[in-house]
């Protein structure tokens, strides 16, 4: 039996898989890190700390394994962050991420710059706060001495393949998430660069997710307890990755994953773009292929902030199990109770940082059960909102596969089955974005003929969840009055932002 490895490096922590080749994970292991948010709309980590992460997951793992030897290793992990080091390959600062707020400023710099038709023709995306690019300007803005120390700029995953092997490489899919690729060539766009007066040097040769940077350094191989000289694969951002894993690798499937963030992702034989900038255009992990990708921020996260929440009143924080068994006990529309989740501002379909979080339609009948009900709906219904969008482009998919944590329970997947008016599948083990890295790593090197050999063999379809027609009825009334809730309450949130409270 051959095995391969795959390293997710998330927000909450890191992540090792070793899989086989018939998509069995014989091990895994995970490490938590802390993220720091020094100042509102800031969110930041210690690339550091993903290392020891990292070192601690791997040595777990090899020590569970003993001898089993590892063919070749996959990156992965959250899109997007700046992680700047210096000509010695230090730290600078500690590294901005995906969720970091911060750029409003740049963002306007850089569409200006660039001009806002030009930026999405060679991108596929408007200038969002969370990317990369952005980070970079306001690191020139706010922290010069810093700036000019720069001598990279990599993406969370590729900080961790360059310590561990070495070299320098990032991986098309997500060099997109940079806004600073040519999503049509998939390499770095020189006149953007230009445009921002950024130097190519500071940016690592791109690669496709299964092709091979580099080899595992001779030192930290004998730390982590693996053979000297196992070929590293560049690997995907954690959507395209974890696309791999749940077989989202041909035209039409749609998946739909609830984690901290929620997203959904489908496969583009050719990049189709959203004029509006609602959906993100990336490349994909499969070589020559792209996706579209819908992106609300608080999802899983959103639940974590009730049940944090909740927990504030006294006694023992609920599971999340627990939590959701509230909202099974109350009615679907949570009895006329809607809750608009952009509790960290908002991707799609709003591209609004300031965006709020509400409830509305609170009385004094609601309680715990349909304050939780309220907020799994509002998470639907806000991936509802890119789904629009997605058929609105054309897209018609027949079913949808659900990931994450909103797989694992019934009521979640009833919810979304019901909320998207499709079938929704479920897949036999579901291991997210390591286990797709580790599936990448497996095609490079040499274990699967290509990645439809790899989902072919790796990936198992296990149920499926039909939407319910009465119930689905009442979703569509109250996701009519939800749809709205953000025109209406955002004057409001403008303002509040504005006082000094805000
Ligand atoms: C995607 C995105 C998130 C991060 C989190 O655009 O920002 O899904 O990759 O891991």
């Amino acid at each position: 039996m051959t095995h391969m490895m795959g390293i997710d490096v998330g927000t909450s922590g890191v992540k090792v898989v070793v899989v086989d080749e018939r998509g069995q994970v014989v091990a895994s292991a995970n490490e938590p890190y802390p993220l720091s948010a020094p100042r509102p709309l800031w969110s930041e980590q210690a690339p550091e700390d993903w290392w020891d992460g990292t070192r601690r997951a791997v040595r777990t793992v090899t020590a569970a394994l003993g001898d089993t030897p590892i063919v070749a290793l996959g990156l992965t992990g959250q899109m997007h962050g700046a992680v700047f080091l210096d000509a010695r390959d230090q730290v600078i600062r500690p590294a901005m991420l995906w969720n970091d707020q911060r750029t409003a400023a740049e963002c306007a710099e850089i569409t200006e710059r660039v001009g806002a038709g030009r930026l999405v023709a060679i991108t596929g995306n408007p200038a969002l706060t969370g990317f990369q690019a952005p980070k970079i300007l306001w690191l020139r803005h706010h922290e010069p001495e810093a700036y000019a120390r720069i001598a990279r700029v990599l993406l969370p995953k590729d900080f961790i393949r360059l310590r561990l092997s070495g070299s320098a490489a990032t991986d098309a899919s997500d060099a997109a998430g940079t806004l600073l690729l040519d999503l049509q060539r998939r390499s770095w766009s020189a006149p953007l660069l230009d445009a921002l007066e950024l130097p190519a040097s500071w940016f690592p040769p791109v690669f496709e997710g299964p092709e091979i940077t580099g080899t595992l350094l001779p030192a930290v191989a004998a730390e982590l307890g693996l053979p000297a000289g196992v070929p590293l694969v560049a690997g995907g951002g954690d959507n395209a990755a974890a696309a791999v894993g749940t077989g989202i690798v041909t035209p039409g499937v749609v998946s739909s994953s609830i984690g901290t963030s929620g997203v959904l992702f489908a496969h583009m034989a050719q990049i189709a773009l959203d004029p509006a900038g609602r959906l993100h255009s990336f490349c994909h992990a499969v070589p020559g292929a792209w996706h579209l990708m819908a992106v609300t921020l608080a999802a899983g996260g959103a639940l974590r902030w009730l049940r944090d929440t909740l927990a504030g009143f006294g006694g023992a924080p609920l599971s999340y199990d627990a939590l959701v068994a509230l909202a099974a006990d109350t009615p679907p529309g949570a009895e006329g109770l809607i809750f608009l989740p952009y509790l960290t501002g908002e991707r799609t379909p709003h591209l609004d940082p300031l965006a709020r979080g509400a409830f509305i339609g609170l009385t004094s009948r609601h309680g715990a059960g349909h304050l939780v009900r309220a907020v799994l709906e509002g998470v639907v219904y806000a991936l509802r909102d890119g789904l629009e969008i997605m058929r609105g482009l054309g897209l018609a998919p027949r079913h949808i596969r659900a990931t994450g944590g909103g797989a694992t329970s019934a009521v979640w997947r009833a919810l979304q089955a019901d909320i998207y008016g499709t079938p929704v599948e479920t897949l036999a083990a579901e291991e997210g974005p390591a286990f797709g890295a580790a599936l990448l790593a497996g095609v490079g090197g040499g274990v699967f003929r290509s990645i439809d050999d790899a989902v072919a063999s790796a990936v198992r379809v296990s149920g499926i969840v039909e939407p319910d027609a009465g119930r689905r009825a009442a979703y569509e009334a109250t996701y009519a009055i939800y749809r709205d809730g953000y025109a209406a309450t955002h004057d409001l949130a403008a303002r509040l932002a504005h006082t000094s409270a805000g």
